[in-house]
C-alpha cells in the first residue's frame, strides 16, 4: 500500500494538488487524524509492507451517524476528493460515505485477497502469493524427508486466489480452495483416496496440500488430526496466519501500487467519482465501485483446469 500512497503523493505534486493523509483508514478520519503529506514523507517507502499512515478495522463507520461525521471532518479540511485504499469492506464504506459527501472518491485495490471484481490483481496480492510459495517450498523439504502428508493453510478470506496460486508455484498435490469447495465440496474419504493413489503413482510419500482458510471444520489443525486418527495417515498441519501480510513487497506490487496510485490522481482530475482503479491486460480501468463487490471476481478456470491434470496421475495400467 506504500507504494500507492507514494505515487497518489506524486502525482498530486505533479498536479500541485496538496494531500491530506487520514491516519488509522475511517476510524482516524472520524477522529481527525489527519496530516499533509509531501513528497520528501514518501519518496523511500516503497520497500516497507503495510502502510506507514496505518490501517484499522472500523464498524462504527457503518452507522449514517459516523458517515455524515466523516463528510464534516472531510468538509473542514477543505477535502474535495478522497482516495480509499483497501478490499471490499473499505469500498463499502465509501460508497456509505458517498450517500452523505458531496466530493469524489476514487477506490485503489489494496488486499491480498485478490478477491475484487474488475481488476486482474490487487496490491498486496503478489507479495502474499511469494510468502505462501516460500513457505510451501520449506514444508517440502520435511515432506519429501520423511515421506509425510502436510497441510498449509492460507489466507483469502472467501477466494481460493492465494490458495491457487501458491499451489502452483510450489507444485502442490492438492488444494482445497472455496470456489471448489462451493461446487462439490471434498469428502476426507475421496481425499485419502487421493493421497494414496497419489503416492502409489509417483512412488513416494510427500504430498503437500494448500487448505485455503474457513474451507474445513476446524482448519488445517483438524484436518490433520482426522486424518491421523480415523486412517492412520502421518499428517503435520501449518498455520501461516500473517506472516503472509507482511515482508518486502514484490516487485509486481511495487509496480501495481505505482500504476493505482498515478491513475486514481489521473481519475480526480477527469471528474471521476465512485470508481476503483483497476488493471486489465495493460490498461488502466475505472471500475464503479459497487460492482467490486457485487460482482464476481472468478478464478482463471484455464488454471483450475491445469491443476486438475497435474493433481491426477494416472497409474502405468491406464496409460494408452
Ligand atoms: O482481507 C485480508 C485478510 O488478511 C484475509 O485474508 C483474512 O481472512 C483477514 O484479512 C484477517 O483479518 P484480521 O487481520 O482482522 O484477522
Amino acid at each position: 500500500m506504500n507504494a500507492a500512497l507514494r505515487a497518489v503523493v506524486l502525482a498530486a505534486d505533479h498536479y500541485q494538488i496538496e494531500v491530506v493523509a487520514f491516519r488509522h483508514g475511517y476510524k482516524g478520519l472520524l477522529e481527525n487524524e489527519s496530516v499533509v503529506l509531501r513528497p520528501h514523507d514518501v519518496l523511500h517507502i516503497l520497500q516497507h509492507s503495510g502502510t506507514v499512515i496505518k490501517s484499522a478495522r472500523c464498524q462504527r463507520f457503518k452507522t449514517i451517524e459516523a458517515a455524515q461525521q466523516a463528510s464534516s471532518v472531510l468538509d473542514e479540511n477543505n477535502i474535495q476528493a478522497l482516495v480509499v485504499i483497501g478490499g471490499d469492506g473499505s469500498f463499502r464504506g465509501a460508497h456509505h460515505l458517498a450517500q452523505h459527501w458531496h466530493g469524489q472518491i476514487i477506490g485503489i485495490p489494496g488486499t491480498i485477497d485478490n478477491d475484487l471484481y474488475g481488476t486482474d490483481a490487487t496490491i498486496g496480492f503478489a507479495t502474499a502469493v511469494n510468502i505462501a510459495m516460500d513457505a510451501l517450498d520449506k514444508i517440502r523439504d520435511t515432506a519429501d524427508a520423511m515421506d509425510r502428508v502436510f497441510i498449509v493453510e492460507v489466507m483469502g478470506r472467501d477466494a481460493g486466489f492465494i490458495g491457487l496460486s501458491s499451489a502452483m508455484a510450489a507444485g502442490a498435490e492438492r488444494m482445497i480452495l472455496p470456489e471448489l469447495q462451493r461446487d462439490k465440496p471434498l469428502t476426507i474419504a475421496a481425499l485419502v483416496k487421493h493421497i494414496e493413489r497419489v503416492q502409489k503413482v509417483r512412488g513416494e510419500g510427500s504430498y503437500v496440500m494448500v487448505l485455503s482458510e474457513h474451507q474445513w471444520p476446524g482448519g488445517a489443525v483438524a484436518l490433520a488430526e482426522q486424518l491421523e486418527a480415523e486412517y492412520h495417515l502421518p499428517c503435520r498441519p501449518c498455520l501461516l496466519g500473517h506472516i503472509q501480510r507482511g515482508g518486502a513487497p514484490a516487485p509486481a506490487d511495487r509496480i501495481l501500487g505505482a500504476q493505482m496510485g498515478v491513475h486514481a490522481v489521473e481519475l480526480i482530475r477527469s471528474g471521476a467519482t465512485e470508481v476503483m482503479t483497476g488493471i486489465r491486460g495493460q490498461e488502466n480501468v475505472a471500475v464503479p465501485i459497487v460492482d467490486t463487490w457485487q460482482k464476481k471476481h472468478p478464478l482463471d478456470p484455464n488454471l483450475l483446469r491445469i491443476q486438475h491434470e497435474i493433481f491426477n496421475p494416472v497409474k502405468k495400467s491406464q496409460r494408452n
